[in-house]
């Protein structure tokens, strides 16, 4: 019975080999192994600082510890899931090698609080790697609308031409979701910055341990101070997780309109040939599946947020084995973002605007009848009954297939009296966006501002 573990000889068979298969997790995960690794040297640090382990009992752990990280780098070390998880596997692997001294490592320490720790290291680690790529893909926006402050184009609501606004405010919309994005992962980096070290199985130890050295060598600000809810919460997990799920809305939201915008129908935007697939049937297709499939892998997140949540669910107080399904769910959310974040920045770098193509349509779609009802307002009229006159313009303008600007200005009298010969400077696309006055309005001020801002922001991360 080599791989019989200690726990095991309270046991009086050795696991059958389905229950082998269903318990382990170590295929998943055996990637924490660099934080379990820095966590087993923290603990082994505080127990020698606290006479639990000898000076050179400590030397050998840790040079163990390390000989095993580097093993596992450089694809030497063989995993066996009979050893159930990455602590346990590490664990083993350094008495192998050490002795005696090893058998000490696990003083005062339980899989449940080492776990947290392994989840809480790895987690504020992966928020920095999301956080860059969110810059990335915002400062590639910012950069993008650059080029884009003078034109125009139609915004939507309910996908009907509303508005006028200038490319570059279209673009700079989803710096903005990003952006929140942005802040919502600081502030669960912040909640999950707490060392449940020490708290072991659920009611802490009987041993002289001391959490806040341990807190300390980890880069922890601070320690959790309720044993029994530090090895049962995964509050953090779920947070991620919905965090990355919110980063996915944003990006599913964005591919939408690139893929809206890359059809014929609209030919707003073209993606370079090497972001395009093209059909195994259809000679002409360029597709932009790219963005198709960051819409799809939101589904991916969203799933594992669902999970995560049902996991958390009516769980009793303490450790429950169930925990251990976090980790499938979190890594999912988290490589699946961090590719996604990575290819919408690639699609949208190696984008171009038509404009030509949108200026030429602008006419379309009564985009300035808004601009004109607030033309009305400026010259004293009621919105509500500029509103209405507005809308008996268009409609006769439709009836004969005018734009606004093509009425003479005593067909405007014929409807209101106060429409004077300046009316023509709140008419046509490109002049209605000059007129936006409002903070945050759509307009090529507003733009070259926010551009500006972005910018210097930006460049600060
Ligand atoms: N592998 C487990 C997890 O990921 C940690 C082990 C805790 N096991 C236990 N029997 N208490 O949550």
């Amino acid at each position: 019975m080599a791989k019989q573990k200690s726990w095991e000889k309270r046991l009086n068979s050795s696991p059958d080999p389905l229950m082998v298969d269903f318990v382990e997790s170590l295929s998943i995960d055996k990637r924490l192994y660099k934080y379990d690794i820095a966590g087993s040297i923290a603990h082994a640090k505080m127990l020698a600082k606290r006479k639990l382990l000898t000076k050179s009992e400590l030397g050998k752990i840790e040079k163990g510890l390390l000989q095993i990280e580097r093993d596992i780098t450089a694809g030497k070390f063989k995993f066996d899931k009979a050893y159930e998880d990455i602590h346990m596997a590490i664990e083993t692997a350094l008495i192998k090698k050490i002795g005696e001294p090893g058998k000490k490592l696990h003083t005062g320490r339980s899989r449940n609080d080492q776990v947290a720790a392994d989840l809480r290291l790895w987690m504020r680690d992966q928020i920095d790697v999301i956080k860059t790529k969110i810059t990335g893909l915002q400062k590639t926006l910012v950069s993008q609308a650059g080029e884009y402050t003078k034109n125009v184009m139609p915004a939507y609501t309910h996908l009907q031409r509303a508005q006028p606004v200038t490319i570059a405010s279209y673009l700079l919309s989803f710096v903005e979701q990003l952006q929140r994005d942005f802040i919502r992962l600081e502030n669960c980096k912040r909640l999950a910055d707490i060392s449940p070290l020490g708290s072991g199985a659920v009611a802490g130890s009987t041993l002289p341990l001391d959490r806040k050295t341990t807190a300390k060598l980890l880069g922890f600000p601070d320690i959790s101070y309720n044993s029994i809810d530090a090895v049962g919460d995964r509050d953090f997990c779920a947070e991620f997780i919905f965090d990355c799920a919110m980063v996915a809305a944003h990006l599913s939201r964005l591919s939408e309109d690139w893929i809206l915008f890359c059809s014929n129908e609209f030919g707003f935007i073209r993606i370079d040939d090497s972001f395009c697939t093209s059909s195994s049937m259809m000679p002409q297709k360029r597709n932009a599946d790219a963005m198709e499939l960051i819409r799809g892998k939101t589904g991916r997140i969203y799933g594992a947020l669902t999970a995560m949540l049902t996991i958390l669910k009516a769980q009793p107080s303490g450790y429950n084995r169930d925990l251990q399904e976090d980790k499938v769910h979190l890594f999912t959310a988290a490589d699946t973002i961090t590719r996604c974040l990575d290819m919408a920045c690639a699609v949208v770098s190696h984008s171009t605007f038509d404009t030509n193509r949108i200026t030429s349509g602008l006419n379309e779609g009564f985009l300035d009848a808004t601009a004109l009802a607030e033309y009305l307002v400026g010259k004293g009229v009621p919105f509500r009954q500029a509103h209405g006159i507005v809308g008996c313009i268009v409609a006769y303008c439709e009836k004969h297939s005018m734009k606004l600007a093509n009425l003479e200005l005593n067909e405007f009298k014929s409807y209101s009296q106060a429409i004077e010969a300046d009316v023509y400077k709140s008419l046509g696309a490109a002049n209605v966006v000059k007129q936006y006055t409002t903070a945050g309005a759509a307009g090529p001020k507003q733009a070259k501002e926010q551009i500006a801002f972005w910018r210097k922001q930006l460049a600060k991360r």
